[in-house]
């Protein structure tokens, strides 16, 4: 058992036990001063400092910063191979993301580098991004396959990221994204793929294990909604929750067809409406919203003060990949969605806590700062918690404790 001692400002996102927080609720952090925090892999009492239990325990001395969750990053790309800073260059000269995946560059590209790469190189990709978020922060990660696109090479990512899940202390959660773009081999019969991913692909993830969750990319150029549902409802037989990226590029049905599903999460919402704010809202389906992919794309901004004001689940993640977003900084996302989508720090925080647990379905074990919950915190070298986003671009952690073990 350990005793965190001197922690300036406790943030604890206390939901006093429910999922989360909608509407105004998303801006009470429930701070408490000078506290101290028991644990063990759970935490097992919080308060303030003078208060703390008496009692034969290891001590933390949190040097008088501040306390927060650690972060829940629920859409991430993590496991790939290769580089794409050649395409970087392109989009800044001005192509568009559109026209370079319509060449075969883009998620293709990337395709190409995992067919050729080893088991040992996807791990150190993955393992060495895991590792990077977890010095930013983040405690808990969701990590996408969807750079193979054959039978193969998708098994392969999922277990490179399972693998990488046994060896680093960051809770990892697996994502089966088959259906991140058709590859060339059925370039002129997207359904032939699509019955590939729902005869073969699917079957094979699911007697090996490897994911909790499937994920369909239903965009313009990529899959349509009709497509995306068959593979999110084959993929529910096989006992996988629901996630959809959705409205990035064209609304073309993405987020009505995630609500149809009862999905989980539905995520990226760059272009989404009022319907599909409204769809998402009565079917419960948490919205993630990844200001990094509208920054580097150039992207309008996901609405999110609408969603918040309309009592949608707002979530936030990274979307780290070598493509579209390349950070695994969630403290940069948290920046990024208080000064491009005019959230405020509070409702940051809640989103890229709280809500990135329940865009997971784990936000009754983690997410927030209380009794019971997993003892995932993190510590930052600063006064109060909004020097977190209005002091950026630097890294703030200065201990990250998950389980209740200072892991870094
Ligand atoms: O979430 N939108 C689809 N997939 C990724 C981008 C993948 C890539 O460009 O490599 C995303 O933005
Ligand atoms: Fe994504």
């Amino acid at each position: 058992m350990t005793l965190f001692t001197n922690i300036g400002q406790l943030v604890t996102v206390d939901a006093k036990g429910a999922p989360v927080k909608t509407g105004a609720h998303m801006s009470e952090l429930h701070c408490i001063a000078n506290a101290a925090v028991l644990a063990d892999e759970t935490i097992q009492w919080l308060g303030p400092s003078a208060e703390a239990p008496a009692g034969d325990y290891d001590v933390v001395d949190c040097g008088g910063g501040v306390v927060m969750p650690g972060f829940v990053d629920s859409h991430t790309h993590m496991v790939f191979a290769g580089s794409r800073a050649g395409e970087f260059a392109r989009r800044l000269a001005g192509v568009p993301y559109a026209q370079i995946a319509a060449e075969g560059g883009g998620i293709l590209h990337t395709m190409r580098s995992v067919r050729s790469a080893t088991a040992q190189d996807l791990e150190e990709v993955c393992q060495g991004l895991v590792t990077s978020a977890m010095r930013h922060g983040t405690t808990t990660v969701e990590i996408k396959s969807g750079y193979g696109l054959d039978v193969d090479s998708e098994l392969a990512l999922l277990r490179a990221a399972r693998a990488v899940a046994g060896r680093v202390p960051v809770s990892v959660h697996t994502t089966f994204l088959g259906a991140h773009a058709v590859p060339p081999e059925y370039k002129q019969n997207a359904d032939d793929y699509v019955d590939l991913v729902v005869n073969n692909m699917l079957p094979r993830v699911a007697s090996e294990g490897l994911a909790e969750f499937c994920d369909v990319f239903v965009d313009a150029g990529f899959f349509d909604a009709q497509q995306g549902e068959r593979i999110l409802r084959a993929a529910q037989h096989h006992g996988m929750k629901s996630k959809v990226h959705a409205d990035e590029i064209a609304l073309i049905g993405a987020s009505q067809m995630a609500a149809r599903v009862g999905a989980i999460s539905c995520d990226h919402l760059e272009h989404t409406t009022a319907d599909g704010i409204d769809a998402l809202r009565n079917a419960g389906t948490v919205c993630t919203l990844l200001p990094g992919t509208a920054y580097t794309l150039r992207l309008p901004y996901p609405d999110a003060r609408s969603m918040i004001a309309a009592g949608n689940i707002v979530a936030l993640a990274t979307d780290c990949n070598p493509g579209s977003c390349f950070t695994e900084n969630m403290q940069t996302i948290l920046s990024l969605a208080c000064i491009n989508m005019g959230m405020s720090v509070e409702e940051a925080i809640t989103a890229a806590t709280l809500h990135g647990a329940a865009a997971l379905g784990i936000a009754n074990q983690c997410g927030s700062i209380e009794v019971g919950k997993r003892a995932d915190m993190v510590v930052y070298a600063c006064k109060e918690y909004a020097d977190v986003v209005y002091h950026f671009g630097v890294n703030h952690v200065s201990n990250v404790i998950i389980r209740g073990r200072v892991v870094a």
